[in-house]
């Protein structure tokens, strides 16, 4: 049975791009697999450094894996920093990466190019993502489209760890990109990103969210113009996410035709959306309602997890000389 493993970083409030891309794809593989999935917030470190909101960044993403159908009982689901082992496997695997490799990084190159003053643990944060996965003998990695350079350099870096210290040492994951939904559009129309100020939350307050669907620009034609270009209209690419798919068709074909006005189209996007999340907002609000439950499946997580931890770690140091056993 292959090993699925993804992690997500504590660093804002989930939105629908995440849900999608991200958490709808992994907690529908948790039935047929042996799923880790876990909170990434020694990641979080590169961009808060808030101690109280990554506590309650962590907290709240828990409740949210959880609400939205992430199960205990058959997934592993832990806190990053319970298992320190992964930093001692992030510095296994910097000394053989090549500061090119890191220095190609899309996502290091953007956040420079944002102005953001890049620090070691920006710069290394591919080595400890590659730490994540490698220290649990992960076969495959399931993420977006923006991940896939992070999963192509966690396999360049086993690959040269198993040929410098010996073959079959690690496991050389493969990547699995959500290609259906490899990009959630936000707000704007451009890719939705907690960074770019777009998102729609999975569970913010009815009357925000109302507000910023209806706030969504659209193009100055009459109601009654016909649209050719309908498929591309975006409260119909994020409406196909919620509605079934007649209805979103039937929308489609309407404002293809003519007729159906923007504010209706509107309207109806935030009915499917509020009434999508429904079942897991129900959810999340009676596992909230216990202070310590999300510790406590948290915990018993870690220990699940660390059990695969040390195996890994004990073959790695040997293999590279820092053990004789
Ligand atoms: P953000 O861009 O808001 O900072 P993250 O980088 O924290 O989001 O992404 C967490 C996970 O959600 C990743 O696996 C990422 O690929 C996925 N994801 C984020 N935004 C989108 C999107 N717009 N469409 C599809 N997947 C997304
Ligand atoms: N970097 C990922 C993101 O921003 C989160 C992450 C950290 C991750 N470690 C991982 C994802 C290991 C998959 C596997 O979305």
């Amino acid at each position: 049975m292959p090993r699925i493993l993804t992690g997500i970083t504590p660093s804002g409030t989930l939105h629908i791009g995440n849900y999608f891309g991200a958490m709808r794809p992994a907690i529908e593989l948790q039935a047929g697999g042996d799923a880790y999935y876990f909170i990434a917030d020694y990641h979080s470190m590169t961009a808060i450094t808030d101690a109280k909101e990554r506590l309650a960044f962590t907290r709240g993403i828990a409740l949210d894996w959880l609400a939205c159908g992430l199960d205990p009982a058959k997934a592993v689901f832990w806190r990053q920093s319970d298992i320190h082992e992964v930093c001692e496997l992030t510095w296994l695997l910097g000394t053989l990466t090549p500061m090119g490799l890191l220095e190609r990084a899309h996502s290091y190159k953007d956040k420079v190019a944002k102005g953001i003053s890049p620090n070691f643990g920006l710069f290394a944060y591919p080595v400890l993502m590659a730490a994540d996965i490698l220290l649990f003998d992960t076969n495959v990695v399931p993420v977006g489209r923006d991940q896939k350079q992070h999963l192509e350099m966690t396999r360049d870096m086993a690959i040269k760890f198993n040929q410098t210290y010996g073959e079959g040492t690690l496991v050389v994951p493969e990547e699995r990109i959500a290609e259906a939904v490899s990009a959630i559009p936000g707000l704007d129309g451009q890719k939705m990103s907690k960074s770019y100020g777009n998102t729609i939350e999975i569970f913010g307050d009815e009357k925000a969210l109302r507000k910023k669907i209806m706030g969504i620009v659209m193009d100055s034609r009459t109601p009654q113009e016909p649209k050719p270009d309908a498929d591309r209209n975006l409260a119909i690419q994020l409406l196909r996410l919620f509605a079934p798919k007649d209805v979103a068709i039937d929308f489609e074909n309407r404002l293809r035709a003519g007729g159906l006005g923007y504010g209706d189209l509107k309207k109806a996007l935030f009915e499917h959306c509020w009434n999508f999340f429904a079942p897991y907002r129900a959810k999340r609000a009676e596992l909230a309602a216990n202070p310590d439950y999300v510790e406590q499946v948290l915990r018993a997580g870690a220990l699940r997890a660390r059990a695969v931890a040390e195996k890994t770690m004990a073959r790695a140091r040997r293999a590279c000389g820092l053990r004789l056993i």
